[in-house]
């Protein structure tokens, strides 16, 4: 905040009942410690007062609050065409590749606010990753950040992952791409033996045993 007249300073976070906060598609008894509990909750206001009231008390901040509440900004997509349009697909599918640029050492949020608008669809199901990126990381942070998100929603991700570091490198003179395809193949391969392996699998178990935790 110091030597920021101006910019932000506080951020109020999504507005209560999006699917940041586990708002109407939550399913209760989770057991994450937020979905399914509903307290009174006074809009983002008592966090944002810790944080000013705190800052106030400083000669040497100049504080400006951005409240996201305030901003038109989707905190979920749940009823528009593209997410209702997708559901059925999703339902339908036993097993997800992920394909994602890393942005800012994690996910885009677009891809992010897509996935965190569907729920059972996620379920039981595997998941795997490609990931590529301007750095020499190959869009490994934004692959690990998935594997994260991907424990929440019950899906399984896939140790092995494609990864193009340097993605402009992976271009030829004529465009195409990967410009060398002999690695990439093999990761790919190894990626989607293990997705088939867990789809079939965690299939064969669900037409056992529905999955319900
Ligand atoms: C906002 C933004 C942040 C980015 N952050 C990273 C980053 O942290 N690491 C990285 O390797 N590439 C980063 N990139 C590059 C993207 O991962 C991607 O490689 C680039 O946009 C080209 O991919 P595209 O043709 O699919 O857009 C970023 C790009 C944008 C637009």
């Amino acid at each position: 905040m110091r030597g920021l007249p101006g910019g932000p300073a506080a951020y109020g976070g999504a507005a209560p009942g999006s699917a940041a906060y586990g708002g109407p598609r939550s399913r209760p008894g989770q057991g994450d410690g937020h979905r399914g509990l509903d307290p009174p909750r006074p809009p983002g206001a008592g966090r944002l007062r810790l944080v000013t009231a705190l800052a106030a008390l400083r000669d040497d901040v100049a504080l400006d609050t951005v409240d996201v509440a305030d901003h038109e900004l989707p905190g979920g997509l749940d009823a528009l065409d593209p997410v209702v349009a997708l559901r059925p697909r999703l339902a339908a599918a036993d097993a997800f590749v992920l394909i994602v640029p890393e942005y800012n050492r994690s996910v885009p949020g677009p891809l992010k606010t897509l996935i965190d608008s569907f729920q059972s669809e996620w379920d039981a199901k595997p998941v795997g990753f490609l990931g590529y990126g301007l750095s020499l990381t190959g869009g490994v942070r934004a692959v690990e950040h998935l594997r994260q998100v991907s424990a929440e929603f019950h899906a399984v991700g896939m140790k092995d992952a494609v990864l193009f570091p340097r993605v402009l490198e992976h271009y030829d003179a004529q465009g195409r791409f990967p410009a060398e395809p002999e690695g990439p193949e093999a990761a790919a391969k190894l990626m989607l033996d293990e997705l088939l392996w867990w789809a079939l699998a965690l299939r064969d178990a669900k037409s056992v045993r529905p999955y319900g935790v």
